[in-house]
């Protein structure tokens, strides 16, 4: 689909609270319909001291207590892709909030792929069905009474979506703050050039909507900022901004890929969200267990 075919409605204004996890510079939002108690979470966070193989949940339990605090209704879970950095606490959540699970039907793809390098067994299923709601492009669903919808934007990883909820933007891991650039596409699935299109489809949306990073590292010291808007990003973005090419994106962001170590956690990450954040499943004396596929990714 083209930018302009999908349902914006500006004037619809959700109410975003931020929740910052210092650990992974993870953002992960509460998002209320301003007319009703309804909210959404996107891209949640559940605690791993890796080292220690301990899994905690002091970040879930921050977002769980702002709702129940506030008395709203979860009724979204949002993953924006499945993550490298920080492992999903959507489940966690869901079990004490309700609400449905949705991340891009593209997400089959990300498990066939991770299915064999942490070589699961058939009990692994890679269609999806470990999720509530798959989006495809365009789709449409509400929050209360506002609308959202999400849209393709691949290229950091295959099932990557923004997902956009009246002016607000929720942009995954395309794009960072202006100062920040954009994701990484060296991911097996992930691609530059695709990152690049789907970035311009970011940035053809209204210039007044919001954004909201899922990350942010403060580069060259500065604060930690998550938010900004399409105009900002397209005057300002060191990597994309000011008109870029593609093919100056993609040289760019090719050589600095290769210049990068794998995210300390994309290992426990990515078993735990291809199963939307469900650990693997226990083995016969009711133990859990991760792998490490040596030479593998
Ligand atoms: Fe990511």
């Amino acid at each position: 689909m083209s930018t302009t075919d999908y349902p914006v409605d500006m004037s619809v204004q959700p109410e975003v609270t931020a929740f910052f996890d210092a650990a992974t510079n993870t953002i992960s939002y509460v998002v209320k319909d301003p007319a009703s108690s309804a909210c959404a979470v996107v891209d949640s966070v559940m605690d791993i001291d890796y080292a220690a193989g301990r899994i905690t949940y002091d970040h879930a339990d921050q977002i769980i207590r702002f709702i129940q605090d506030k008395g709203l209704t979860l009724e979204w879970l949002i993953e924006t892709h499945v993550h490298a950095d920080h492992l999903s606490a959507a489940p966690y959540i869901q079990a004490k909030l309700g609400g449905k699970l949705g991340i891009g039907d593209k997400i089959t793809v990300v498990q066939d792929t991770f299915g064999k390098i942490f070589n699961e067994g058939t009990e692994f299923q890679r269609d999806g069905s470990q999720f509530d709601r798959l989006f495809s492009d365009g789709d449409n669903y509400k929050i209360g009474s506002m609308p959202a919808f999400a849209m393709y934007t691949p290229g950091h990883t295959p099932a990557c979506m923004v997902h956009v909820i009246g002016n607000a933007a929720f942009v995954g891991d395309t794009l960072f703050m202006p100062d920040g650039g954009s994701a990484r596409a060296d991911f097996p699935g992930g691609d530059a050039g695709v990152l690049y299109d789907s970035i311009q489809k970011v940035l053809s949306l209204p210039d007044d909507m919001r954004l909201f990073m899922c990350h942010d590292y403060g580069p060259n010291g500065r604060d930690i900022h998550w938010e900004t808007t399409v105009g900002e990003e397209k005057a300002h973005n060191i990597h994309v901004g000011g008109g870029k090419t593609k093919e100056e994106f993609v040289k760019f962001r090719t050589e600095r890929d290769a210049q990068l170590d794998m995210p300390k956690l994309i290992i426990p990450s990515l078993q735990v969200n291809m199963r939307a954040g469900q650990l693997p499943p226990a083995d016969e004396s009711g133990k859990r267990f991760l792998k490490v596929p040596l030479n593998g990714l």
